[in-house]
């Protein structure tokens, strides 16, 4: 049998460009789509270096231009699609709804209906802990119920991943897993790929590095009175690579028929909290800065804690986050003095 082909959309993203990465070296062919609303080429030409694969397909295209994607999946004969185009700040899904709710449904609606036309749709769909809300229990399986969702983002992510859920009922030739992100951090080893924000980082780990170059004063811990052991905010922080690598289990096996039902969902994460203080701690530590920070009042929106159970992902997709957090913040790191040219 030949080599099969994945569909990456929005591959030339943070997550996406570590999943082509990883994808092509477990000898898979990688087709990476983007409408490059939220990154530029700095990501997918370090994905050509690391892979020292220079000839990835490449298609600038938006995923809710019905006849784009159409012509797309013409013109690649895709046996898997993971689908990471949407918008994902929090922040600005709760100012502009519409945006978020056009975006994220219309493009996954849109691969969907035409990966089925092919006869063999098997999606992988990038969802995230935001479904769990504050959870009653800790840490949460896959089983916790869902809460509703916080913000029209969050939201997005929930009616997809219940889009994806009732076509595999209805339609026998789609497949379907949701992967749920806890909060994905760092970069490639090589430090030729990482987070790219565009503007002031709204997530902690690109405001640290930030911080630590120099390019914003101070960072602000957002709460120091939450119901935690140091009063700041309990994460899964779960490494880039790492995370990246369940993706290349999860389409191994719905490529290789071991799905034992026809829609999964499992939890990445490491199954170990850290606080937002241990965070920060941590990062300086493993590379010897000091970083400005203070306490500020907490955010709105955030949850107190929430942490994985990833049993489930461990045992079912043979996965298991690997690297130790100092390995992790040492490539934040590395990416942030690489961006800066030092
Ligand atoms: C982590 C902790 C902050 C910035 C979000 C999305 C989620 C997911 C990942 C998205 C919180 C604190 C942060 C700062 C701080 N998917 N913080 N100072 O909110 O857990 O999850 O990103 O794309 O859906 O909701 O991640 O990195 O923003 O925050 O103190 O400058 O760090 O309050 O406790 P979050 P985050």
């Amino acid at each position: 049998m030949g080599r099969k082909t994945v569909l990456v959309s929005g591959g030339a993203g943070f997550i996406g460009s570590h999943v082509t990465v990883e994808l092509i070296e477990a000898g898979y062919d990688v087709v990476v789509a983007d409408n490059m609303s939220n990154c530029d080429l700095t990501c997918f030409n370090g994905v050509k270096e690391i892979t020292g694969k220079k000839d990835i397909p490449f298609v600038e295209m938006d995923f809710c231009d019905l006849p784009a994607v159409e012509k797309l999946f013409a013109d690649f004969d895709i046996a898997a699609a993971i689908h990471f185009a949407g918008f994902k700040a929090v922040g600005e899904s709760v100012g502009d709804p519409m945006k978020y709710y056009h975006n994220n449904l219309v493009s996954f609606m849109n691969i969907l209906t035409v990966a089925r036309r092919t006869g063999k749709c098997n999606m992988l769909f990038s969802s995230s802990a935001t479904v769990y809300g504050e959870p009653d229990q800790l840490p949460v399986i896959e089983e916790t119920p869902r809460k509703d969702a916080e913000s029209p983002y969050g939201n997005t992510k929930r009616i997809c991943e219940d889009i994806l859920h009732d076509c595999v009922k209805a339609y026998p030739e789609v497949k379907g897993i949701a992967l749920r992100y806890f909060n994905p951090i760092g970069a490639h080893p090589s430090a030729l790929i990482g987070e790219l924000p565009r503007g002031v980082p709204n997530n902690l780990v690109p405001y640290i590095t930030q911080t630590a170059i120099g390019k914003r004063e101070c960072l602000s811990i957002f709460g120091n009175d939450y119901p935690t052991p140091d009063g700041t905010c309990l994460r899964d922080f779960i490494d880039i690579v790492d995370l990246a690598k369940a993706h290349v289990c999860a389409v191994e096996r719905m490529l290789k028929g071991k799905m034992k039902k026809d829609y999964e969902i499992y939890n990445i994460g490491t199954g170990h909290p850290l606080s937002v203080m241990d965070l920060v701690t941590a990062f300086e530590k493993a590379n010897g800065v000091k970083l400005n920070w203070k306490y500020a009042p907490r955010r709105v929106g955030d949850v107190v804690a929430i942490w994985a159970d990833a049993d489930l992902a461990n045992q079912e997709l043979g996965w298991k986050a690997e690297r130790p957090i100092e390995e992790t913040l040492r490539s934040a790191w590395a990416w942030e003095k690489r961006l800066a040219g030092k």
